[in-house]
């Protein structure tokens, strides 16, 4: 943590008073603070920095100001490396008032963030095709009209999703528990949880990348055009986004069937854990790297229930509207893995290369708590729940599913010549997806 860090709350930590005694607590962890470091933890708001609240202090024990910059530091530190607080990396602005006076090093170290000469700019840089073209005749958000679930709306009990997409809900227990409208509702919920999923993953996962990449923030030397075509796929995400949950507001007040509570999805959960156990580095790449993982996928939802007339044509066309858009999202994605890997040195390109099939897997494993929930939903026991999604979701076939699934991103991986890594190769052969 340097002087110019900015500490961040955490919104799970609990600040505790008691007869004089300072404890922090989050989870199952607690933590007893002395006076200065208490004083330092309440002044964490995520504006200050760490220099800032280190002056707080002098000024509140009379001390010198470098002594308490560091102590603040030092406390600061080991709230971060025990997981009480969030650290912002320093910013790359000047603070306030201070463009006119630069010394000369501090020129030279802007100098340093050029990628070489200008001239060359552009001229070293792989190829691009983009796909983006035509967008304004194509793309669904200029092309397509909202999808109304309450036209062509037909009689009786409808579909909302295949049951061969939700093991759980074929499973004999399930069904003779709850009959054909519990299983049917149950279906239902899947397709919100489909949708919020969607929702998730182009606003938290697709969008932030597209985003840096369009202002020139990725980190990465691309084509002027690559730029241009990710302000395309940004707008593409944010309808889709937008569209998945207006469609759940529509199935809603069609069906009566109500969404669940809607936890955090197991994709996000997953990379928050595996982002923990990673270094600075690997951490920073591993949202671009997510990003072309998970918009490189086969989805068989996308290429499944377009064509399923069992289902309401709005469902049905929204999913077909997104998956062509994702056809262009795909080769977008494939074009920025081949501009990423030999961006990296080697000691990087192991790294990202090993996390792969953890992100992989992060995406495609089925969201047992969501599943869950929706069993308790219609009033199943525990042991029953337990028992269904054991036998419904056997490892062998969540691994076939998963291998089934990545096999085009393995193979744009494989033609980077990622997998002649041995580390790499090897993490791929443990996770059964090459
Ligand atoms: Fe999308
Ligand atoms: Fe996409």
């Amino acid at each position: 943590m340097t002087p110019d860090s900015v500490p961040v709350p955490r919104l799970d930590v609990r600040f505790r008073n008691i007869r004089g005694q300072v404890l922090i607590a989050r989870g199952e962890d607690a933590l007893e603070l002395t006076e200065a470091a208490a004083f330092v933890f309440r002044r964490i708001d995520g504006t200050r920095t760490v220099r800032r609240i280190g002056e707080q202090l002098a000024a509140e024990y009379g001390i010198g100001a470098d002594e308490a910059v560091t102590d603040a530091g030092d406390v600061l530190t080991d709230l971060a490396d025990a997981g009480f607080i969030g650290v912002e990396a320093p910013s790359s602005c000047p603070p306030p008032g201070t463009y006119r006076h630069r010394t000369l090093s501090e020129l030279v170290a802007i100098r340093e963030r050029l990628p070489g000469p200008l001239g060359d700019v552009g001229r070293r840089l792989p190829g691009y095709r983009s796909a983006f073209g035509k967008w304004d005749d194509r793309a669904s958000v200029r092309t397509k009209p909202s999808r109304r679930v309450a036209e062509g709306r037909a009689d009786g009990p409808q579909l909302y999703f295949p049951p061969e997409l939700v093991p759980a809900a074929t499973h004999p227990l399930f069904m003779g528990t709850v009959g054909p409208t519990g299983v049917n509702e149950f279906l239902t919920q899947q397709l919100y949880s489909y949708l919020s999923f969607t929702v998730d993953l182009e606003m938290s996962a697709v969008v932030p990348v597209t985003s840096d990449i369009s202002l020139g923030r990725s980190g990465l030397n691309l084509p002027a055009q690559m730029r241009r075509d990710a302000f395309n796929i940004s707008t593409d995400e944010a309808w889709h986004a937008q569209f998945s949950h207006d469609l759940i507001v529509q199935v809603e007040s069609e069906t009566s069937v109500r969404a669940l509570p809607n936890p955090e999805p197991a994709f996000l959960c997953r990379l928050a854990e595996i982002e923990a156990d990673l270094d600075g580095d690997t951490r920073a790449m591993s949202g671009l790297l997510f990003a072309v993982v998970s918009e490189t996928l086969i989805s068989a939802l996308l290429s499944d229930l377009p064509k399923d007339r069992r289902l309401p044509g709005a469902v049905r066309e929204a999913v077909a509207d997104h998956a062509e858009d994702e056809g262009r999202h795909h080769a977008y994605f494939k074009s920025l893995l081949h501009h990423f890997w030999p961006a990296l040195d080697g000691r990087q390109r192991r790294n990202a290369g090993v996390l792969v099939p953890r992100l992989i897997a992060a995406f495609l494993e089925p969201d047992y708590t969501h599943l869950a929930l929706g069993l308790f939903g219609h009033g199943l026991t525990a042991e029953q729940v337990a028992q269904i999604l054991e036998e419904s979701y056997p490892d062998a076939e969540v691994e076939r599913r998963i291998r089934q699934g990545s096999s085009a991103t393995v193979k744009y991986f494989t033609e980077i010549g990622a997998i002649d890594d041995h580390a790499i190769r090897d993490a791929f052969e443990e996770a059964s997806i090459s």
